[in-house]
């Protein structure tokens, strides 16, 4: 199996989300959660941009240990120095330097010509490289960027020191096989790109960003970038929870994984969840609270016989508890038995006839059928037999 890299970005990127401002305990927080997940890079945030930035960059590089740390810089001096200062503590420190490289940037929001961006990358990869081993170089805006620019930014990258190359699809616009296309055009065409780390960050602006990193992990990139519960810029980033699952859950397709402790993943969705304000959605694959749910009474009883007839993955391997089965107007006889059993009652025959009947009766007038209601209805049973 091949190692993919995770490169969390939820206290930069994720942070980034409207609304949402995290404080510089909950910071550190989230952090020491992230690497009881197991994540391989903690973007701690974006020194140069606040006081607030710093110091949280600062505290998680003095405190968090075993992972890299990093800190977001523009590509100029005052921030890689930022970033520099406030990583110095750090077990692995690594400084990330970005610039958009797409036509659109280049001409209307840095109103520089190709050649400039070329010698502002060399210059900022330089410099970090002066402070830090490790420095990490992002195409902004790489998505939409010309395929043989890209090759030269790569290999200006890679001559100036940088240790891994990210080519983000920064405005979530790309489809699955462009953005594989682009990885391999760059691995094959740029000179020095075997020795650099490739890494893919996908934002979700046409719900594409998990099937676009899956992409780029089959088209052989090292590292992934993303978020807990896919929090991030607009639509957001990728869910880190999501490429990890489908990776573990389709091994012979992907041959590659991350080497993250599953069942860490729920804990850190909620305490994510509970810091930022944003509430992760019902329906969201791996850790909503309907994705292991099941309603409909053929589903119930498909997942009392088997769990594999409806589940392509356990809920406990993610931290999730148990399957749930939720009892509504769609639940069988099968289920409701079974759930009657976990509330201490074995009903048979007539009698588990009538508390049925009652139960589907009761459905058809409430939408939330409690277990509250449910022993009322027993009592009900109990007493008209
Ligand atoms: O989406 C993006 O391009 C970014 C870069 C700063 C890496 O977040
Ligand atoms: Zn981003």
């Amino acid at each position: 199996m091949r190692k993919i890299e995770v490169f969390d970005t939820t206290l930069r990127d994720g942070e980034q989300s409207p609304g949402v401002n995290l404080n510089l305990e909950e910071k550190l927080e989230i952090a020491r959660q992230l690497a009881r997940l197991g994540v391989n890079i903690i973007e701690a945030g974006f020194a140069a941009s606040s006081k607030g930035d710093f110091e949280s960059v600062q505290r998680i590089a003095n405190e968090i240990r075993g992972v890299t740390v990093c800190s977001l810089s523009r590509s100029v001096k005052f921030d890689i120095e930022q970033s520099y200062e406030a990583l110095k503590g750090a077990d692995n420190p690594r400084i990330h330097v970005f610039l958009a490289t797409s036509p659109i940037h280049m001409q209307h929001k840095l109103r520089m010509t190709p050649e400039q961006v070329l010698e502002q990358i060399d210059s900022a990869v330089r410099l970090a490289k002066g402070f830090v081993s490790d420095v990490e170089f992002s195409a902004e805006d790489g998505g939409r960027s010309d395929l043989d620019f890209l090759v030269k930014v790569a290999e200006v990258a890679a001559k100036a020191g940088a240790t891994v190359l990210n080519i983000p699809d920064t405005v979530g616009y790309l489809t699955p096989s462009e953005y594989a296309h682009i990885f391999r055009y760059v691995r094959e065409n740029a000179k020095g790109a075997d020795k650099i780390k490739l890494s893919a960050h996908c934002h979700d602006d046409l719900g594409m960003a998990t099937a676009n990193t899956l992409a780029a992990i089959a088209a052989g990139i090292d590292q992934i970038e993303g978020t807990i519960n896919g929090i991030g810029e607009r639509a957001g980033n990728v869910a880190i929870e999501e490429v990890a699952l489908a990776l573990y859950t389709r091994p012979q397709f992907y041959q590659a994984a991350t080497g993250l402790e599953l069942a860490e993943i729920a804990r850190t969705s909620r305490m994510v969840s509970k810091l930022t304000g944003m509430v992760v959605q019902p329906n969201k694959a791996i850790i909503g609270a309907n994705a292991f749910a099941h309603e409909s009474g053929i589903h119930q009883d498909g997942v009392l016989k088997e769990k594999s007839t409806y589940e392509i993955i356990r809920p406990e391997i993610v931290g999730m508890g148990d399957s749930k089965l939720v009892l509504g107007k769609l639940s069988g006889r099968h289920a409701f038995k079974d759930h009657l059993v976990s509330l201490g009652y074995e009903l048979e025959g007539d009698a588990l006839n009538t508390a049925f009947r009652k139960f589907k009766d009761l459905c058809d007038r409430k939408k939330y059928v409690t277990d509250e209601d449910i022993l009322a209805l027993l009592n009900d049973v109990e007493t008209d037999t």
